[in-house]
């Protein structure tokens, strides 16, 4: 048991089981969960709701501020709405997806979700894990334990393509039809070059973050090892 609050980010990009690590680490240690790709999903799905050109960085600029977004915080149900419209299945559609890199990329987007992705923190009595691309770097810079995941992009794509074939909850790699695992690795790592080439917070690894390669362990064994990693920070606090 660690003394509580704890604030804990976990960076990584897609297909290191981040989001999957984050959700059971929290539950298992009484945290809050904080999704904050979600978030960015979000205001994407609404700015193509609002019929904007997601290209046009004015235009999305524009309107950063419009949407009210709402994240729940329980590991074991998040859920996430845009003005009171629950969002949490159209976000993972291929749309959003295919437009998230570009919306986030925005700055006006960027300080917008940042703001709240603060307010939740600090609002947290019980500590929170919160996960995404730029948290132990930009969000929350003094989190009390970061973590940054990692995997090869052969294993990054085998495990997005079992997740869209419905077929999440191991982390360990799938077989996949050869060419569908390659089609899925493109989208990805262009989806992270993007990620990481922008110029407001891109993906990056805190200097003080501890990295950990997931290619070849199972869900079960990250979950333990950031577990321990929590607990070896409470112990010195
Ligand atoms: O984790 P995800 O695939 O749901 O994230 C969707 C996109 O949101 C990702 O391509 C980059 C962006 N993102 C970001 O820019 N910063 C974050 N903290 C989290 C996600």
């Amino acid at each position: 048991v660690v003394a509580t609050p704890v604030v804990v980010a976990i960076d990584g990009p897609s297909g290191t089981g981040k989001s999957s690590t984050s959700k059971a680490v929290a539950a298992r240690m009484g945290l809050r969960y904080l999704d904050t790709g979600a978030q960015y999903r979000a205001i994407t799905w609404w700015m193509l709701n609002a019929g904007i050109d997601v290209d046009d960085a004015e235009a999305v600029a524009a309107a950063a501020g419009k949407p009210t977004i709402v994240s729940g915080t329980d590991p074991l149900a998040p859920t996430i709405t845009v003005d009171g419209t629950d969002v949490a299945a159209p976000i993972r559609g291929r749309q959003v997806t295919g437009a998230v890199s570009a919306v986030s990329a925005v700055p006006e987007v960027r300080a917008r979700i940042t703001e709240l992705q603060r307010s939740i923190a600090a609002g947290a009595a019980e500590g929170i894990v919160v996960e995404g691309r730029d948290i132990g770097t930009t969000v929350l810079p003094d989190a009390d334990v970061k973590i940054f995941l990692t995997a090869s992009p052969e294993v990054r794509a085998a495990r997005r393509s079992a997740e869209l074939a419905g077929r999440a909850g191991s982390s360990a790699p799938t077989a996949q039809a050869g060419s569908d695992v390659a089609a899925t690795q493109a989208a990805l790592l262009r989806r992270d070059a993007a990620d990481s080439r922008r110029k407001t917070s891109p993906l990056a690894k805190a200097a003080d973050a501890t990295e950990v390669d997931t290619s070849e362990l199972t869900l079960e064994q990250v979950i333990e090892c950031v577990v321990t990693l929590i607990e070896e920070r409470g112990r010195r606090a």
